[in-house]
Order: structure tokens, then C-alpha cells, then sequence
């Protein structure tokens, strides 16, 4: 499911552009995936060269990352606004995304929801006129199947995300399963979110509606343009 389309150039220049949007003192959420590692880095680039931030974590990737780069760190747990969060995405439609290819959604939905400013970092090949990936859903263990049948019964496909290198599904941080759940085009993310959110045992689901301040698209050559949602 995670998606290695778009070079790493691209993401690159998206991830330590959006590492700019960070002042001195900021609460900073730390993204989970590829695109965000490049926020992280050089992040901890302006902390060597004398930039105070605290940074919370959207996963175990993400927080063993921050430890390398050198950036301090808070517990989410502790957490209850960060100033500016940078996050990638799976794809993105007028600021609306599809996440989870890391399986990481559920913190980084409470980490991106609880930021001042939102900033999105993908590559330009994650733009879209529509979301139509699959949408990643964690479910509690015990779930499954239910789940699995509300997708159904909402017109989707689920199937549960297999690891790649270990026998059986990928277990969550949080100790859960992901089903990725195929819409195909979806034409109100808004609804689907309201009800796969409504499903019982479905811990959080993928897609990020209306939250997104900022997208930063890079590309191949080395730039990156910001567009503003808000
Ligand atoms: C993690 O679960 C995801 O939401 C990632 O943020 C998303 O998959 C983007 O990752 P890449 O930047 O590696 O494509």
C-alpha cells in the first residue's frame, strides 16, 4: 500500500521547505513517512544551528528519526496543541488527503487535527482532481470482520494489509490491524469520513478532510511550491 511513486528530489524539497515554516519556541508535530523524514532532518539541522523546538512524534519511525536528527522531544500523551505539524500524504484533492500508507493515520490524525497550521508535504505526483486511493483504516483486532462488512455495506473493497517482511498483517503501533478499504473515485469525502467514523471498532480511519493549512508540492527539479487551503 505505501506508495514509492515520486522521486526522492521531489520530496526532498517539499519536506525541508515546509521545515521553514517552524519558529523559534514551537510545539512542532513530526510527520510519519519519506517525505516528512526530510522535514525532520533538516529540522534538526536548525536546532544545531540554534533553534528551540519541542517535537511530538506521530509514530515509533518518526520518533527514533527526531532522535537521529537531533530534535528534542515531548510525549503526545502530554500534548494537547503543537504550533505547526508537517506531514505527508498518499494523495491529496483540494487540500483533502488520503494517509495511512504508513499505517500510521491514528496519531498523526491527532497530531495534524491538533496543529495552529497544518503543513502537508507531498510530492507533486500525489496531487489529484479526486481522491480514489484506498483508504487506510485501523481497526481494532477483535473488529475485523465487522469492519470489513460496514466497508461493504458503504460500497467499498477491504482488505486487510499484509506485512512485508513477517508472516501475517501489519500490527499497528497501537497494536491494531489496517484494512485498506477501495472506494474507488470518491466523490464526498466528507461523508465517507462521517461514516467510516461511525463504525464501531474502527479505531481512525485515513482520510483528512477540511484540516490541511498548507500543501507543499515538490518536484523532480528541486522546487517546492506552497498552496494555501485556508
Ligand atoms: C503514514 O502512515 C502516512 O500517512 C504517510 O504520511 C504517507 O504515507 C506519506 O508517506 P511518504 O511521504 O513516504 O509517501
Amino acid at each position: 500500500m505505501k506508495s514509492n511513486a515520486g522521486g526522492d528530489d521531489a520530496k526532498r524539497a517539499a519536506g525541508e521547505r515546509a521545515a521553514e515554516f517552524v519558529a523559534d519556541g514551537d510545539v512542532v508535530g513530526l510527520g510519519t513517512g519519506s517525505t516528512a523524514a526530510h522535514a525532520i532532518r533538516r529540522l534538526g539541522e536548525r536546532v544545531d544551528e540554534g533553534l528551540a523546538v519541542e517535537g511530538v512524534a506521530t509514530s515509533h519511525g518518526a520518533r527514533e528519526l527526531a532522535r537521529e536528527a537531533g530534535v528534542p522531544l515531548r510525549s503526545l500523551g502530554d500534548t494537547a496543541r503543537v504550533d505547526v505539524a508537517v506531514d505527508g500524504a498518499d494523495q491529496a484533492a483540494g487540500g483533502d488527503l488520503i494517509k495511512g500508507g504508513g499505517a500510521a493515520h491514528a496519531r498523526e490524525k491527532i497530531v495534524d487535527a491538533m496543529a495552529d497550521r497544518f503543513v502537508v508535504v507531498v510530492d507533486d505526483t500525489k496531487l489529484a482532481d479526486a481522491l480514489s486511493r484506498p483508504v487506510p483504516v485501523e481497526v481494532l483486532p477483535a473488529a475485523r470482520a465487522s469492519v470489513a462488512a460496514a466497508v461493504r455495506d458503504a460500497g467499498g473493497e477491504p482488505t486487510l494489509r499484509a506485512a512485508a517482511r513477517k508472516d501475517g498483517p501489519v500490527v499497528t503501533d497501537n497494536g491494531n490491524l489496517v484494512v485498506d478499504c477501495d472506494f474507488g473515485r470518491i466523490a464526498d469525502p466528507a461523508a465517507l469520513a462521517r461514516t467510516l467514523a461511525a463504525t464501531p471498532g474502527a479505531v481512525e480511519h485515513g482520510l483528512f478532510v477540511g484540516l490541511a493549512d498548507d500543501v507543499v508540492v515538490g518536484t523532480p527539479d528541486g522546487a517546492a511550491a506552497v498552496e494555501s487551503e485556508k
